[in-house]
């Protein structure tokens, strides 16, 4: 199968110029400036930009978690994401206590297989890593498996002791794995939650109440501090604020391998939504929660500085009917996560390039090149070269939409972004050289999809 993209604007993270694409066998097989060849199909890309698909190295597809599953599953998940122009995602699987590492992972091959719209790969959430398992680790790392999250916050359910951080630390970082830390104190969290319980503070505001910036900020000084003693490299997920990026630009002044993402809700939505009448507060219940509005202009500097070097969604959807009602009477039982892989592409295109705080190679390299290099999958992904894949967005930067639940294709009853108006929309998306969607529709197969065993970390 043949396919040319002509006429478009091709965009990566370093370059921007005009030339056709001719894709053969899912790969991009030549770059010419006008390409007079025969070709079984020809996507007209005038006006547009032609850019690397988007990768979202932070998923919950069919998460179990606060009583709930996250509302998306593989297959209406991806098929979400693609619409948006995302045609990678790594998710999260689960390791529970006393579980192996390997089975954990292959519990959620059996959830994603046959299901997925779009590429995909795993990360792993461990939980439980004695010496004895150190093995299975390292045996992941080698079969594609190469990154792992750790949790500070959550006691109880996902936490880990800082013996089990610089274990998980020390050994993948020798073997060219990569860790990804939730950095909060969920230990003086759940002394600071005890208290405003027990003061009748139930409402959904508390969620962000009980989570201050500094419980964020001391776990990224101590996730960096142990990775130090580790040797080992540190990705900080979900960062949603200026004291915990400081800790981040202090540790990469002195020249240590940090490395951080944020997402889009801590760059458009702030704390002042969790004020609204009634439990309607409870739609933006995550963790870290959204904070104070003057944050948001500075982790756009950290963004542009380089301090943070990822966009991600941390896509967790619930129903707000069904499933955030479990925390009417109290927060602590809200399901926290909220919905998001749809528009990553879309709000960073027109928050990022079209107000004018980075240019488009930047949001190109925020969306898709820099997880690829980070998560072991480039030139593979992220790049628009000869011999990548051709996951590849034609990207209209001046259509407009306005974002609802009405409109999106997840499957979840609310947006967290209900009504805002943006501009930059995927027109025609490419995953591996089959189109996933034309003019507004998937037409891809769900399955299509393929699992990608990701390199060692290499940066
Ligand atoms: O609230 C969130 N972020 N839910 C998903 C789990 C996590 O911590 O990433
Ligand atoms: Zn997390
Ligand atoms: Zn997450």
């Amino acid at each position: 199968m043949k396919t040319i993209i002509k006429n478009g604007n091709i965009v990566t993270a370093v370059d921007n110029y005009f030339a056709d694409i001719l894709i053969e066998d899912g790969k991009v097989a030549i770059i010419g400036a006008k390409l007079h060849m025969d070709a079984d199909q020809f996507i007209d890309a005038a006006d547009k930009l032609v850019i690397p698909g988007g990768i979202d190295p932070h998923t919950h597809m069919e998460l179990p978690f606060g009583g709930a599953s996250s509302s998306d599953d593989f297959k209406t998940g991806t098929i979400a994401a693609a619409h948006g122009g995302t045609t990678t995602i790594i998710d999260f699987a689960v390791q529970y206590h006393g579980e192996s590492l390997v089975e954990a992972v292959d519990n959620w091959h059996k959830k994603a297989e046959g299901k997925t719209a779009i590429d995909y790969g795993f990360h792993l959430i461990t939980t439980d890593l004695p010496d004895e398992r150190v093995p299975e680790m390292r045996q992941l790392i080698s079969e594609g498996v190469m990154s792992f999250k750790l949790f500070m916050a959550y006691p109880g359910v996902f936490l880990v002791d800082d013996a089990t951080i610089y274990r998980a630390m020390k050994n993948a970082g020798e073997a060219g794995g990569l860790i990804c830390m939730h950095a909060e104190n969920g230990v003086v969290i759940n002394e600071i939650i005890k208290h405003a319980l027990a003061e009748g503070k139930t409402a959904p505001k508390y969620h962000a109440l009980t989570r201050p910036t500094k419980a964020e900020a001391e776990g990224v000084h101590r996730a960096i501090a142990i990775a130090e003693m580790a040797e080992a490299p540190v990705y900080i997920v979900h960062l949603s604020c200026s004291d915990a990026l400081d800790e981040v630009r202090e540790a990469r002044d002195l020249g240590l391998p940090t490395y951080a993402e944020t997402c889009p809700q801590y760059l458009f939505l702030d704390y002042s939504l969790y004020e609204r009448e009634g439990f309607e507060g409870a739609k933006w219940v995550m963790t870290p929660p959204l904070r104070e509005k003057w944050n948001q202009e500075k982790l756009w500097q950290g963004l542009k500085g380089n301090d943070l070097q990822v966009i991600s969604t941390d896509h967790c959807p619930f129903c707000f009917k069904e499933q955030k009602e479990l925390g009417r009477d109290d927060f602590t039982k809200i399901p926290n996560g909220g919905p998001g892989v749809e528009h990553r592409m879309s709000l960073i295109y027109n928050g990022g390039v079209a107000e004018g705080r980075i240019d488009v190679n930047r949001f190109v390299e925020l969306t898709s090149t820099a997880a690829a290099k980070l998560f072991g999958l480039f030139p593979r992904k992220g790049t628009i070269a000869v011999g990548s894949d051709a996951d590849i967005v034609v990207f209209d930067p001046n259509e407009e939409m306005v974002l609802s639940s009405a409109t999106h294709h997840m499957n979840v009853d609310y947006s967290a972004y209900e009504g805002m108006k943006i501009r930059g929309a995927a027109k025609t998306v490419l995953s591996r050289g089959r189109i996933v969607i034309e003019k507004g529709e998937y037409v891809g197969r769900p399955g299509d999809g393929e699992f990608l065993k990701r390199g060692t970390f290499s940066m």
